[in-house]
């Protein structure tokens, strides 16, 4: 089949790729001249696990948007749906709450709808954007021309394992508007896997996909409070906690995100959590429960501020770890940038390195003191990269470990947070 992408950023590359390798022809336009040079250049700026392999090779074709309506047979629309800068979770979060920001959507599709009634010809046209519900049907749909046959298939991929993830779904989310256009899409996706297709309408595929990322939100944040407690409680164990948990796979669902930790982060969660507590108000529900996710979150993210300021008296703090998540570059969300912040907005001096981002540790020992043994130092670990096992840190430095990986490390002393074991 001919498949189009209008929009070809961290979600729709990838997903191009893994469409062509299933044999079908790509075709895609973006309207950032960056974007279209570095897919060019074979240069992606982000870590993208089997971009690598498949991008030297592809044969995506890069056209423009008259061209993209008349090659493909349907054309999925991954254009960003941002939330402001202050509600991606690496700020403390404002108290008013408000909706994402719906213009590069909007703008893209009027485009894309004015091309296809230029062309005279139905089209399926698939939005995968991140949408609260209500969205399509009253903000998208009254944009669009009669031949444009609507569908919104939400994905649920992880950033960095997005070709895996769209070639190997739990299962394929299908909002339907035209009944045609949405068995035209259910037959793509035969060739593609045979997860099941869940059909239903546009408003309920809209609340599955933000119900998905804050069910994981919830997890975490329900974890980390039981951390906390564990960090406070004499010999208790998160980690013994959680494993017993986990084992209870019929009732609790599955053991993903059962670990203790830093708070959810990524370009999705907090941000579907921050927007979600605004579509509580603006319902009324009787509470806001995302309120209380974002807030454990927070909370928790001022509870290990003030860990660190206890154990940094007359040391210079480190956090080691940027990112959301180990070996990625990058930082959408981050509790570990957020950290940072409250660390910041509490009057600290913040030393940070990630080796995904930063210069290598050589630079970075000299860059950030860590040679100079008149400095003593305080390091917090804020992202679980695997290299930090082996992290040469200087002589009597204090290491906090939330994900308590980190052992034996001479000369130092170790806070395994919510690791309460040897308490008495
Ligand atoms: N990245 C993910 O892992 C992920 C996962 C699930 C859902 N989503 C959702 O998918 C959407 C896209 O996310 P992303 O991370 O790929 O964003 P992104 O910013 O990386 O990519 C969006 C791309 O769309 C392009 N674009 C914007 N306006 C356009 C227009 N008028 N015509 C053509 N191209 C246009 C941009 O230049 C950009 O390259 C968001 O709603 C996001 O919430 C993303």
């Amino acid at each position: 089949m001919n498949v189009g992408f209008l929009g070809l950023g961290k979600l729709g590359l990838p997903v191009s790729l893994a469409v062509e390798a299933k044999g079908h022809k790509v075709f895609g336009y973006d309207i950032s001249k960056q974007t279209i040079d570095d897919i060019k250049n074979k240069n992606i700026r982000y870590r993208e696990e089997w971009v690598d392999k498949y991008l030297p090779n592809t044969k995506l074709k890069i056209v423009n948007i008259d061209e993209l309506v008349q090659n493909s047979e349907i054309i999925f629309v991954p254009i960003q749906t941002p939330h402001d800068p202050l509600y991606e979770g690496v700020t403390k979060i404002p108290k008013k709450r408000i909706d994402f920001d719906y213009s590069f959507l909007k703008a893209g599709l009027k485009d894309l709808s004015a091309a296809i009634e230029k062309n005279n010809e139905n089209k399926v046209v698939i939005i995968i954007s991140t949408v609260l519900p209500g969205t399509i049907r009253s903000e998208i749909k009254p944009l669009l021309g009669t031949h444009t046959k609507l569908c919104y298939n939400p994905f649920f991929i992880a950033m960095g394992s997005t070709i895996r993830d769209f070639l190997y779904p739990e299962f394929i989310l299908f909002g339907v508007d035209d009944e045609n256009a949405a068995k035209k899409a259910q037959d793509f996706y035969k060739t593609i896997c045979d997860s099941p297709f869940y059909k239903t309408t546009i408003e309920n595929a809209e609340l599955i996909k933000v119900s998905y990322n804050t069910m994981i939100s919830t997890k975490i944040s329900f974890v980390n409070t039981i951390m906390e407690a564990c960090h406070n409680l004499p010999n208790t164990n998160i980690d013994d906690v959680t494993n017993a948990l986990k084992m209870a796979n019929r009732r609790l669902i599955s053991d993903a995100y059962l670990s203790g930790g830093m708070g959810d982060g990524g370009g999705c969660h907090p941000r579907d959590n921050i927007a979600l507590s605004h579509l509580s108000q603006k319902l009324n529900l009787s509470y806001d429960w995302f309120e209380s996710i974002m807030m454990q979150r927070e909370k928790q993210s001022e509870w290990l501020a003030d860990l660190v300021i206890k154990n940094s008296e007359n040391r210079q703090i480190n956090i080691l770890g940027k990112t959301f998540k180990p070996e990625t570059n990058l930082i959408l969300g981050s509790p570990s940038i957020l950290l940072e912040n409250i660390l910041k907005d509490k009057g600290k001096k913040v030393f940070s390195w990630d080796p995904f981002i930063d210069v290598n540790f050589d630079e970075a020992s000299k860059l950030l003191n860590w040679h100079n043994l008149q400095i003593k130092h305080t390091f917090f670990i804020g992202t679980k990269h695997a290299s930090f096992v082996n992290f040469k840190f200087p002589k009597d430095s204090i290491i906090i470990d939330p994900f308590r990986f980190i052992y034996n490390v001479k000369d130092c002393k170790i806070i395994r947070i919510g690791d309460n074991t040897n308490s008495n």
